[in-house]
């Protein structure tokens, strides 16, 4: 049982592709009930199996909305009738690789709201209305990314909205560590999904991406230029997510091949 989520109810955020996906499916193999939130319609046909169909819910919403946090956990606890177990924060988007001096004001708030503020005010939500804190017991996996652990693998904007979400889940595994809740976060390196859709290329950085790419060079010839998969990924999201890592609570875990090792 320490590996399964029998009987929990987990939301995931951007659960309509690559990691969210993948992670959506493999809590619903471990017994969890899923309330998956996406701003983008699920794929057709479902790509989760017939047999898990009826543990999952899907709630489409721009999660940046006024409101829509809350909406959504209110959604949630009204479909399910259950309390919320898991929260696994995985939408996200990019930037264009902007250094500072070229950051448009529009790309510095859209990357905080979806990979900051949203994860933010999800983890309020689920604490509060959700039920973590009365139950006195939770999990809260936050995915930032390698750029959220260094200065080199994005653009200025993106880095800085997954530092923020580090110092965000460090603090909370920390302030609720008696409170039964544990709060850890994944960095990927370099998985090929559709975040790559989310890039605004009419502001694309060449040359800030120009003195980034020995690093990525490195991390694919590290992989012998294969990458890392979405259920690398996911594998950690739900380890993090079950009784096996009970202890396991504010840590940062990197899964890329040793990229943040160099
Ligand atoms: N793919 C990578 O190389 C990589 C590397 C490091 C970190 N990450 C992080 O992994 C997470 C998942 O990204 P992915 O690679 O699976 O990308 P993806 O684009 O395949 O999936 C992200 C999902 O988030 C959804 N989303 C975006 N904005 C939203 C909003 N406002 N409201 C609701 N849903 C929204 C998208 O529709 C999409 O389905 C992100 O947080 C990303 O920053 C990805």
């Amino acid at each position: 049982m320490a590996w399964k989520l029998d009987g929990k109810l987990a939301i995931v955020t951007g659960c309509a592709s690559g990691i969210g996906l993948t992670t959506t499916r493999l809590y619903l193999e471990a017994g969890a009930t899923v309330f998956g939130i996406d701003i983008s319609t699920f794929p057709e046909p479902s790509p989760i199996p017939r047999a898990l169909c009826d543990n999952f819910h899907f709630h489409k919403a721009d999660l940046t909305a006024p409101g829509a946090c809350d909406d959504s956990v209110a959604a949630c606890l009204s479909k399910t009738g259950k309390k919320i177990d898991v929260l696994a924060n995985v939408a996200g988007i990019m930037d264009a690789f902007e250094a500072v001096h070229k950051t448009k004001d529009t790309t510095w708030d859209r990357l905080i709201s979806v990979n900051t503020t949203v994860p933010m005010k999800l983890m309020r939500a689920v604490l509060n209305e959700g039920g973590m804190l009365e139950q006195k017991s939770g999990r809260i996996i936050n995915v930032a990314s390698k750029a959220g652990l260094s200065g080199a693998a994005a653009g200025f904007a993106y880095t800085a909205s997954k530092h923020a979400l580090i110092g965000m889940t460090k603090h909370a595994a920390w302030r609720y560590r008696h409170d039964g809740i544990r709060t850890n976060a994944v960095c990927p390196g370099g998985v090929p999904t559709n975040i790559k859709d989310s890039i605004h290329k009419e502001n694309f950085d060449q040359e800030s991406l120009d003195t980034l790419t020995p690093f990525h060079r490195l991390n694919h010839a590290r992989d012998g230029g294969q990458s890392i998969s979405t259920a690398d990924i996911a594998n950690v999201i739900l380890f993090l997510s079950v009784e096996a890592s009970r202890n396991v609570n504010g840590v940062i875990v990197p899964v890329d091949n040793a990229w943040s090792a160099c």
